[in-house]
């Protein structure tokens, strides 16, 4: 969490005078108007506030017709909740490489392709953009859907265009480690109108055809699905940080920029898809070696800089995803995609040195975390320090 102060309880004040505390309502309307803001802060056509990244991850996926019988792939590093919102839908996470970008290679992706493949989730993890354009075009020669896991990277994004829109849908948390925040919360985005009905019918599947007129205009016919209905305060409180994104992005990029510019003499750094449109929330030093990572770490924090080597980001790595590995896909076997018929000859044959090339770039990276509030005398204590 970055800024959150008297804006956010304004909002939650105005939300409890209102008493309006449901989502559909004849007042303020706090989630359809984030809602609303949110599309056209992003320049996208629809998207749902609701429960948490996951949940929009799940919507997506429901939303492009994905289920039993189908292959989606996911990056070797990603936080878990992605490969598991894969299993949510009755399909099989295929796990590929990533490259010196530290996410989703795109030939990897292409050399995992079948014909069963249905989607594909780059992940723009810790708000290092993709490298969409050659994503993009391998889906689209592969007629694959492109669900962008945008949960670490809000508001960011790749050569102008924001993340979560580039390819056919995207995700956002606003879990409290995201850039803005709610302490929980997620947002599905797409300019595709049948993702965008199905999606919103399986978020919402038992309110959906009771409150309002929501299903008014919709050619889906409705279908049982979830509850991932948000209340008027998640709605208000996302309003008011919707309005902190761009100034929060600004200073974090301000700042990482100063520090790139300070240490770029002496240290390497992971390849960028897009600096630019890097959300700056992460500086992510790149050694040869192993043994230089672990040293670098070690000095770092020594100096009171603390490092983390995503190595060692637990379950943002596949070999920790322990369900996934175990082939645990659901609380009841029929329910258990690992063990479903129609995803007998998928390709879900995990072992933990699969992806070793994604192992070995992750043990070479070390991370800083960006202060966007922090002013030039605190960075150029970190450059002394670290020089
Ligand atoms: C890359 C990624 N995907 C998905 C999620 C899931 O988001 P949530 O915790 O809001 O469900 C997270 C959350 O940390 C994440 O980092």
């Amino acid at each position: 969490m970055y800024r959150i102060g008297k804006e956010e309880i304004e909002a939650l004040a105005r939300v409890i005078e209102s008493r309006d505390l449901f989502k559909i309502n004849s007042g303020a309307c706090e989630v359809l108007n984030f809602e609303a803001e949110l599309c056209e802060k992003l320049g996208v056509k629809h998207s749902i506030l609701m429960t948490s990244g996951k949940a929009a991850l799940i919507s997506g996926l429901v939303g492009m017709g994905v289920g039993p019988g189908d292959e989606v792939i996911v990056p070797a590093y990603t936080y878990i909740a992605t490969a598991i919102a894969v299993t949510a839908v009755g399909a099989i996470p295929v796990i590929a490489d990533i490259d010196e970008s530290l996410t989703l290679d795109p030939a990897d992706f292409e050399r995992k392709i079948t014909k069963y493949t249905k989607a594909v989730i780059p992940v723009h993890i810790q708000g290092f953009p993709c490298d969409m354009d050659k994503i993009n075009e391998i889906a689209k020669k592969h007629g694959v859907y492109v669900l962008e896991d945008a949960c670490q990277s809000v508001g960011g994004s790749y050569k102008g265009k924001r993340l979560g829109t580039v390819g056919d849908a995207g995700a956002f948390s606003f879990n409290y480690y995201k850039v803005i925040t709610s302490g929980e919360g997620g947002a599905l985005m797409t300019d595709c109108r049948e993702i965008f009905e199905r999606a919103l019918i399986y978020h919402d599947s038992s309110a959906i055809a009771y409150f309002g007129n929501q299903l008014e205009s919709f050619t889906t016919e409705q279908f049982c699905g979830n509850e991932f209905r948000v209340s008027e305060f998640t709605g208000a409180i996302m309003r008011a940080q919707l309005k902190k994104l761009d100034s929060i992005l600004y200073d974090l990029r301000r700042n990482k920029a100063y520090l790139l510019d300070k240490l770029s003499g002496k240290y390497n750094f992971i390849h960028s898809n897009d600096i630019l449109g890097d959300c700056g929330t992460t500086l992510a030093f790149w050694f040869d070696t192993e043994a230089e990572a672990v040293e670098f770490k070690r000095k770092a924090d020594t100096a009171g800089y603390p490092g983390t080597r995503p190595i060692d980001t637990g379950k943002h790595v596949y070999t920790n995803w322990t369900p996934i590995m175990n082939k645990k896909g659901a609380f009841h076997p029929a329910f258990d995609p690992f063990k479903m018929e129609a995803n007998k000859d998928l390709n879900h044959n995990y072992t933990p040195d699969m992806c070793e090339k994604s192992l070995e770039y992750l043990k070479r990276a070390v991370y800083i975390m960006i202060d966007p509030d922090m002013d030039e005398r605190g960075l150029d204590r970190i450059v002394d320090a670290l020089k």
